[in-house]
């Protein structure tokens, strides 16, 4: 079977994209003993997760895919974005989700979408894919499931938080679900072929 490396240690995301992929052996960063911080310092997630993906392709000359993702507020400029996992200072999910609230304090406009793209190295080939879900900011944080910034948004068209949906739903609709499904599909072609 083909070999895939996830190239995050984020146990949530790897937990959501385990569910989506089959037909292919995924490998997680531990399962190749990369033990290094991979920065992110760019202002796009395109080019984010291209340094992740590049990082691990290097080291293991694997097939490999880096998710680079976030939630952009509309009342907060898009913040905060690519900014998402360190938004308070440093990676705290409880203080970032809090930044949040803080930030948008009464404002109208609650309105948010997270974004995911994935970069994926394929016979040293690079491809992207992406998606995006829409929602709204609640005030209030409701739900234990997820991660990141789940308990306060609500996805359009649902009245549970990402954090109160099962995790089966949340995949059908989320910005990650959806960019690895059209992986997922590319895949299928390039394992017929
Ligand atoms: P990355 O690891 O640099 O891609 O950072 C992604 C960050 O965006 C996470 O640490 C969360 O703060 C946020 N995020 C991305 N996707 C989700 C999600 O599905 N739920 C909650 N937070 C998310």
């Amino acid at each position: 079977m083909e070999q895939l490396v996830i190239a995050s240690n984020n146990a949530g995301k790897i937990r959501e994209i385990r569910e989506l992929v089959e037909g292919v052996e995924l490998l997680s960063l531990r399962d190749i003993e990369f033990t290094e911080e991979i920065a992110e310092p760019f202002f796009t997630f395109e080019e984010n997760a291209l340094a992740k993906a590049s990082a691990i392709h290097q080291f293991s000359g694997k097939n490999v895919f880096a998710d680079d993702s976030g939630l952009c507020v509309t009342a907060l400029n898009g913040m905060p974005g690519v900014d998402s996992a360190h938004y308070y200072g440093e990676r705290d999910d409880e203080q970032n989700l809090q930044k949040v609230l803080t930030e948008l304090n009464d404002a109208e406009d609650r309105s948010a979408f997270y974004k995911a793209v994935i970069c994926l190295i394929w016979n040293d080939d690079v491809y992207y894919f992406e998606g995006i879900c829409r929602g709204q900011i609640i005030n209030e944080k409701r739900g234990d499931g997820g991660f990141g910034y789940d308990p306060v948004f609500l996805p359009d068209g649902y009245e549970q938080t990402f954090a109160e949906l099962p995790l089966s739903i949340k995949n059908q609709i989320s910005h990650r679900g959806k960019a690895v499904k059209l992986m997922v599909e590319f895949l299928k072609e390039k394992l017929q072929n």
